[in-house]
């Protein structure tokens, strides 16, 4: 089996030695490691107690054969899968970086989701990844008061799948720390994931503490400044902690703008939705050198915006459109239905032929040469980000691939102001509440986590700051678009309540 299959992703030997000291104690006399790879965790906890009874899993003979060169002590190892190993002990200590693979990735997903169910009365979500099963499996091997410490993905914390897991530890009130890293820190060489890690305490307890790390460097600063005076430490009671809520907001001082009349969710006026996704971007999207190659007549080609690169400026009107037409880059879409000439025949014939009919989204359009039926959307936003998220107006209102969501107001009377509230910094800090983090600093948003994120209620800025802004918007299209936002950011940050703070 290949790196990727096995999930093989090391621990950096800082976070290894700092996990074994948040988790050892005198008392611990058993030791597990689900998935020892080279053994790191082991080697620390040796230099610390070599006396402990340990026992290590590892399915690839590679790696226990690095594990013994490394190691090279009484540790009991076993060779099988670790999921699928009935273990009757309990241990004092279980400390884990387990392998990290996508749902798509699990080949007996199914199977597991039924072993989980009968043995641990969980009901996995199918999306898992594969690491939260090891996460789970180790709470029903802990001691009472064992400690367990995991890193993993810091996503489950935010997503669909986490939430039954979230739910788990909640119930069982075992969790006791989670420690995030900032998402600029490269934990592992080859993957794109932030990380956290997780003490879990199998005792009652009632408070969780979140705990922001900024470096490596200021990790071993934990042992001294963990308490809620710390700036990085927020604790949270049990009873306040929800479960079916993203979990990034534990990470930061308790916010109260739920109950502020200043803020609304954007659902309330208006509705986020995903791009047009056509099954086969290399078929359907045309330039103006195919569209002359081909001879496809003007009814077959929509105009779409396929790239947010394709997009620079803050309003997109026919002007830069032309400007992309010119320059042969992709801004139409194929739409087979309005075929008129032979020639759009033909290119039909020609997607038959390359089986575009038969591709996943392809097979379930009818015809599959139809395009996504999807209204066109006033106003883009970009589904990934770098702290700074492009919002444009789409004067033009032409389509949008999935690059952007969609953002559709039920009454478009106040869009301009929308936008540009939507384009100012202050608007972005409180939307970013509810990003997807994806690590190395690239966020993103699923449609609903924009559907659910805060924003200004537009209803309390007075007459004569709308007329400023309306005045600002025309800006955008002439001035230095920066200076302008600034402006716009002035206006928006006086009604942006102080007592929510962000900082
Ligand atoms: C993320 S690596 C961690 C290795 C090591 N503990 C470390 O922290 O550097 C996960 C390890 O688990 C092994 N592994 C993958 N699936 C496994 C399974 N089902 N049971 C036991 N080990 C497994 C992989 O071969 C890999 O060495």
């Amino acid at each position: 089996m290949n790196k990727k299959k096995l999930g093989q992703f090391f621990t950096n030997p800082v976070i290894a030695e700092f996990m074994v000291k948040l988790g050892y104690s005198d008392n611990v006399k058993k030791v597990l490691d689900p998935s020892v790879g080279p053994g790191v965790f082991i080697k620390y906890l040796n230099k610390i107690n070599s006396k402990c009874e340990k026992t290590v899993f590892e399915l690839d003979q590679n790696m226990i054969k690095l594990f013994k060169e490394n190691v090279n002590d009484n540790s009991k190892i076993i060779n099988s899968d670790y999921l699928k190993t009935d273990i009757k002990e309990k241990y004092d200590l279980i400390i884990c970086n387990p392998p990290y693979k996508k749902f798509q990735e699990i080949d007996d997903r199914k199977q597991l989701i039924e072993i989980f169910k009968n043995k641990y009365s969980i009901k996995m979500s199918g999306y898992s990844n594969y690491c939260v099963y090891f996460l789970i499996k180790s709470i029903n091997e802990l001691n009472i008061n064992g400690k367990c410490v995991y890193i993993i993905p810091y996503e489950f914390l935010n997503c669909g799948y986490g939430e039954v897991i979230k739910k788990y530890l909640v119930d069982k009130k075992i969790l006791s720390k989670i420690i995030k890293f900032d998402n600029k820190i490269k934990l592992f060489n080859d993957a794109t994931t932030t990380s956290c890690i997780i003490l879990l305490e199998n005792k009652n307890n009632e408070n969780v503490q979140f705990i922001n790390v900024s470096s490596l460097e200021k990790l071993n600063l934990i042992w001294n400044d963990c308490n809620e005076n710390n700036n990085e430490v927020f604790l949270y009671n049990y009873k306040e902690l929800n479960y079916k809520e993203k979990w990034s907001k534990y990470f930061r001082k308790k916010e109260n703008y739920l109950n502020n009349d200043n803020f609304i969710r954007l659902k309330e006026i208006a509705r986020v939705k995903r791009g047009i996704a056509t099954g086969d971007n290399k078929y359907f999207l045309l330039n103006i050198e195919k569209i002359k190659k081909y001879n496809l007549s003007n009814c077959v080609c929509e105009p779409c915006i396929c790239k947010s690169s394709d997009v620079d400026d803050v309003i997109f009107d026919q002007k830069k459109f032309n400007e992309l037409k010119r320059d042969n880059k992709k801004v139409f879409l194929f739409d087979g239905r309005n075929s008129v000439t032979k020639s759009d025949n033909n290119y039909i014939k020609l997607g038959e032929s390359l089986k575009v009919n038969k591709r996943y989204l392809t097979s379930h359009r009818n015809p599959w040469y139809s395009i996504e039926e999807k209204k066109v959307a006033p106003i883009w936003i970009s589904v990934f980000s770098r702290n700074k998220i492009k919002v444009v107006r789409n004067e033009m209102m032409i389509k949008n691939l999935t690059t952007f969501h969609g953002i559709y107001l039920n009454n478009n009377d106040d869009i301009n102001i929308l936008f540009c509230y939507l384009l100012t910094p202050i608007s972005h800090k409180i939307l970013y509440l509810n990003k997807r983090e994806y690590g190395e600093g690239l966020d993103k948003f699923e449609p609903n986590d924009l559907n659910d994120a805060i924003i200004l209620n537009l209803n309390i800025i007075s007459a004569d700051d709308k007329k400023k802004i309306l005045i600002l918007y025309e800006q955008l299209k002439s001035k230095n678009v920066d200076k302008v936002i600034t402006k716009l950011n002035d206006i928006f940050v006086k009604y942006v309540n102080d007592t929510l703070n962000l900082d």
